[in-house]
């Protein structure tokens, strides 16, 4: 009747898939506790490590929650203990990891009525009321697991990435909040379409390179002409942090999802570590306080 979850990181984007390609973060997450209750509905007892809101309707892991058990539609409810360790606005899924988490969790609880597939959607409704923008980049590799493909939004059409084993990430995050929204406005509505031609090729390619294992070009696919002219300026010293993971043999690097966190992709464990120890002394010199992470794929 009490369930224990841990909630994922996760990158989104992966820079060359923008709202499409995500991944998820071993070694970093949120811990949730769900317990059965006699009355129905979704009540919020505990929240810990982030000033959240208690009211269901108005928290990302309730709202997701809600979705779900309006679908189940169960004769008895449940409590969420939220236990925060990921940062809100710092780019590595902070609330799609409340929202996957919630529907993981309930849906355990009830016997698994619904596959991790068709969790996406419920935990997609929380994720709007964090960014405004119904996307699943995040909470979908929060779910799977390893790298994961938002096929098609319309039907939601999600696909699990085959990956190589020796892919490490490291993540940046310096002190600052980006929302989402924010990081959104500073978009074009449009692109030309010579821009859609670079993204998708590099796409096509970082998706090939990762079913054939080949590393170098996943390395040469990470580029993203899209978003990442855009919002960089929203992360200060970004250039210099990027270049460093890339000169010290990343095999590629880019703004986590939308920010202010940078990641680089290596591989192997040694070379994810000499790319954390590079990109940590870039931005030693910039004076802004920041935390690393690495973490296997
Ligand atoms: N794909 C989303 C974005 C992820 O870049 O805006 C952030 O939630």
């Amino acid at each position: 009747n009490e369930i224990k979850v841990f909630c994922p990181a996760t990158i989104a984007n992966l820079n060359c898939g923008f709202d499409v390609m995500g991944l998820c973060l071993e070694g970093i997450g949120d811990e949730m506790i769900f317990r059965k209750v006699p009355e129905k509905g979704i009540r919020i007892t505990e929240i810990t490590g982030a000033d959240l809101p208690y009211e269901t309707d108005k928290n990302v892991a309730g709202v997701a929650a809600l979705a779900l058990i309006k679908s189940a539609n169960p004769d008895f409810g449940f409590e969420i203990e939220i236990h925060k360790k990921i940062k809100a606005g710092s780019g590595i899924g902070s609330s799609s990891a409340s929202a996957a988490g919630a529907v993981y969790g309930i849906n355990e609880l009830l016997g698994r009525p619904f596959s991790k597939h068709e969790l996406v959607a419920f935990a997609m409704k929380g994720e709007v009321i964090a960014s405004g923008s119904e996307h699943a980049d995040n909470v979908a590799p929060c779910l799977l697991g390893g790298f994961t493909l938002v096929r098609g939004y319309n039907p939601l059409d999600v696909i699990k990435i085959e990956s190589p084993s020796e892919i490490y990430a490291v993540v940046l995050h310096p002190h600052i909040e980006v929302k989402t929204a924010d990081s959104r406005a500073v978009l074009p509505s449009s692109i030309p379409l010579k821009t859609a031609i670079t993204q998708w090729g590099n796409l096509g390619g970082l998706i090939a390179g990762l079913y054939s294992k080949d590393y170098e070009l996943i390395g040469r696919s990470l580029q993203d002409v899209v978003a990442e002219p855009f919002r960089k300026s929203l992360i200060p010293n970004f250039d210099l942090v990027k270049n460093s993971a890339l000169d010290n043999g990343a095999l590629g690097a880019g703004i986590s999802g939308a920010g202010p966190s940078v990641f680089a992709l290596c591989k192997g464990q040694s070379s994810a570590e000499r790319v954390a120890y590079a990109m940590s002394s870039s931005y030693l010199d910039t004076g802004i306080p920041f935390d690393i992470h690495l973490s296997k794929v």
